[in-house]
């Protein structure tokens, strides 16, 4: 990137055909620069009013009659959410529970579906915290194994006595991004069902669940698709094995015919069979205006931005920051690469807490990583600038070391 002046970055704004998108959400402060929509998205402009019209007209006036259209507000928001972004076809995805608890529903139908003489699953180490807990509650449950593997060295891993594999499709750490059709192919080929984590991908990365041979995954709707701290998690199970697979809650969400009150378990034919109990219905709402912003701008155009904010911050790391120490962590390859950028180096944390108060929000994972995530819907090309900026002038001004390297209960 030669050239590479605020003005001439300013220039990439102006030509941006995603520019108008920022107007779409509700920027409290013009001045904060916002780099953390990989943790919690910012807020639409329309979701406000779109929830009021919920509480006042369908919660307020229309009641327990509200029901009728709520009922199957997960599928339908399911079925947008899998067919404008994540490459399913209608049917194949629903919304409900948290990520957590629906990677432990699909894992473990999955498992009860294998031959029982695979008792291994193998997952990354480096994978989110949650879906590591989640395997051990399965092998501790049903007595099996669980081998961490580096997903470079899962050809050789996938012996006969593997289930199921549990992968992030973007490593939440280093943004690494795997190739899910090649993932899916080695492990149709060795038997084994794979299990996709797609937080940091749904609304960021141009997810293919059918042409990529996908068969389970599951994510949440909190990061890159703006729904809301705390919105239900979705969930997708390719059409042809719905069938087969039986969930380990049998709740009556998931029941033929619910309001028929029936003796016993029966589970609808179809997605909704891995539903619970009763959907938080305002936040479910919530998550509508979400995806339908994402859903008009459309996962190419997303993407294509992404690459190229990315590509700027890794620039800018490379020639600003590299003299302090901070090197870049996540893949150089865009094709390897998810939406954000990972920047390690020493006092990461208490950089992370300087930017704060310099008026820039990103956030620290463990043990050394700063996490930079342009969200191309309202982050601008000068906000990636600005940020990385402030970032320079803190590393070579040392203001960073005022603050605690005790690290705080949230990062
Ligand atoms: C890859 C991944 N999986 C799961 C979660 C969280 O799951 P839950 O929504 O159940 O808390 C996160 C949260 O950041 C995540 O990054």
């Amino acid at each position: 990137m030669p050239n590479l002046t605020r003005e001439s970055v300013a220039a990439w704004d102006a030509n941006d055909p995603l520019a108008p998108f920022r107007g779409r959400f509700a920027i409290a402060d013009e001045k904060l620069l916002y780099l953390d929509g990989n943790s919690l998205g910012r807020l639409p402009a329309a979701t406000p009013d779109f929830l009021a019209k919920v509480v006042t007209e369908e919660w307020g006036a229309g009641l327990v009659r509200s029901w009728s259209s709520w009922v199957d507000l997960a599928g339908r928001l399911g079925d947008l959410l899998g067919t404008r972004l994540l490459g399913a076809a209608e049917g194949e995805v629903v919304l409900s529970d948290s990520t957590t608890v629906n990677l432990y529903k699909l894992a473990s139908a999955a498992l009860a579906a294998s031959d029982s003489r695979r008792r291994t699953i193998l997952y990354d180490a480096t994978d989110f915290p949650t879906d590591r807990y989640v395997v051990q509650g399965l092998v501790a449950e049903r007595g099996l194994t669980a081998r961490s593997v580096d997903p470079s060295e899962l050809p050789g891993a996938l012996g006969d006595d593997v289930a199921l594999v549990v992968l992030s499709l973007v490593n939440y750490r280093t943004a690494e991004l795997h190739d899910m059709a090649r993932v899916n192919t080695m492990a149709r080929e060795a038997g084994a069902r794979v299990l996709w984590d797609l937080s940091h991908a749904a609304g960021a990365v141009d997810v293919q669940l059918a042409a990529s041979g996908a068969e389970l995954a599951v994510g949440c709707t909190y990061k890159h698709l703006n729904a809301g701290p705390g919105a239900p998690a979705f969930l997708y199970v390719r059409r042809d094995l719905q069938s087969a697979l039986r969930q380990p809650i049998w709740g009556w969400f998931g029941q033929q015919d619910q309001f028929a009150m029936g003796p016993d378990y029966d589970p609808v034919d179809g997605i909704e069979r891995f539903l619970v109990g009763t959907p938080p219905i305002l936040s479910l709402a919530a998550v509508q205006p979400a995806l339908e912003i994402c859903a008009e701008a459309g996962i190419d155009g997303i993407r294509r931005k992404s690459v190229r904010q990315c590509e700027l911050i890794i620039e800018l790391a490379d020639r600003w920051l590299a003299p302090y120490g901070i090197s870049v962590a996540s893949p150089r390859d865009q094709e390897r690469r998810g939406g954000h950028v990972s920047l390690r180096g020493p006092e990461t944390w208490q950089l992370s807490q300087a930017l704060v108060e310099a008026g820039v929000i990103c956030d620290f994972r463990t043990p050394d990583v700063l996490r930079v995530a342009p969200a191309p819907l309202y982050t601008r090309f000068t906000d990636v600038f600005d940020a990385m900026e402030r970032l320079r002038t803190i590393l070579e001004q040392g203001d960073h070391l005022r603050f605690p390297a005790e690290r705080g209960r949230v990062t």
